[in-house]
């Protein structure tokens, strides 16, 4: 399949003030592990719903491997298996028939259904329970049971809108692991996700969105090395004022807890110099650790920027 997975182009929807999508630009490759990052109401459910037909854009166009997600609505629904952030589950049949309804929705003939719908529930690990209705199950069994309804159509592209929101440890690492092996088996995954640690484990890249459009595309790593990392280092001498360093990348230096912190871009790279710089100026340094970036500080950047009139306002009226 060389069609990319997604892509879409200029997508605009409109809710009377709200500019939910904003001229949203995407492509994510077949295949790929793809991240969808932003805060709340940056417009990320409003796009995934645009692909599963439950939105209509007022503009711009996507295609689902190729299909045009209006034109031929069919073909473009039935390549994707959507785990929403909102439950909408038939709530008074036995688990195990609303995945054999929900296959049979997506042209999978009775007999099929039921293995799939068998499949899926062992794969989530709730078959002891297919006999239950939604209701009775509990908060994490029911996370588990819209990752199996999203798994019953055998779907190429795997939407996940916030699967692990709420859960407890061991769930959130059961659905990781489950989700990584239908990766690595070639279904192309589009996830959404609060934890920002989360994207950063386990995607191939991730999209940043704010305000409707996407601010940055790109692998974790690439946007982690443009946050700063933070120096951490013990000297034998600790002071209140950290001492001056005339090394190049630094941007900041703090004593905290008694330890010097010094923030740079390139952390590892620029260490070796401020050690030098502090023994030079007669510091003895006893310890010495680069705390990377992580992405959830980039993200925090990326998207604080463009509401840093906000910020200032507030800042205004406090002071
Ligand atoms: N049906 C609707 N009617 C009116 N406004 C809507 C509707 N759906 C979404 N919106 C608005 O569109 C914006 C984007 O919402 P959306 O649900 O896409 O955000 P999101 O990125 O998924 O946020 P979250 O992280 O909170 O799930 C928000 O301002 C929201 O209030
Ligand atoms: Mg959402």
């Amino acid at each position: 399949m060389t069609a990319p997975a997604i892509r879409a182009r200029d997508l605009t929807k409109r809710y009377g003030d709200v500019q939910a999508l904003d001229g949203l630009s995407l492509t994510v490759d077949s295949g790929e592990f793809f991240g969808l990052l932003g805060p709340n109401g940056a417009g990320k459910t409003t796009f995934i719903n645009t692909l599963v037909g439950l939105v209509h854009a007022d503009g711009g166009e996507a295609t689902v491997f190729g299909h045009d997600v209006e034109a031929d609505y069919r073909e473009a629904r039935n390549a994707i298996g959507l785990a929403p952030q909102e439950y909408n589950v038939d709530r008074f049949f036995p688990i195990h028939e609303v995945l054999e309804h929900k296959a049979g929705y997506h042209g999978v003939p009775g007999d099929v259904a039921t293995e799939r719908a068998e499949d899926a529930l062992k794969t989530v690990g709730i078959w002891d329970k297919r006999d239950t209705r939604f209701d009775w199950l509990s908060g994490g069994m029911k996370r588990r049971f819209m990752l199996a309804r999203a798994l019953v159509s055998d779907p190429d592209l795997l939407i996940l809108d916030e699967p692990t929101a709420g859960v407890d440890v061991q769930l959130r690492r059961d659905l990781w692991e489950i989700i990584n092996r239908m990766n690595d088996a070639g279904t192309t995954i589009l996830l959404t996700t609060h934890y920002i640690e989360e994207a950063e484990r386990l995607c191939d890249r991730v999209a940043i969105m704010d305000d409707g459009r996407k601010v940055e595309v790109a692998t974790p790593d690439d946007l982690m090395a443009r946050g700063s990392d933070t120096i951490e280092i013990g000297l034998a001498d600790p002071s209140v004022t950290p001492p001056t360093l005339t090394v190049d990348g630094v941007q900041n230096t703090r004593i905290e807890d008694g330890q010097l912190l010094v923030t740079a871009a390139g952390g590892s790279s620029v260490a070796p110099s401020v050690m030098r710089e502090l023994e030079a100026n007669g510091h003895t340094v006893t310890s010495l650790d680069v705390r990377r970036a992580s992405l959830e500080e980039v993200f925090v950047d990326l998207t604080r920027e463009d509401h840093g009139g906000d910020t200032d306002v507030a800042m205004e009226v406090e002071a």
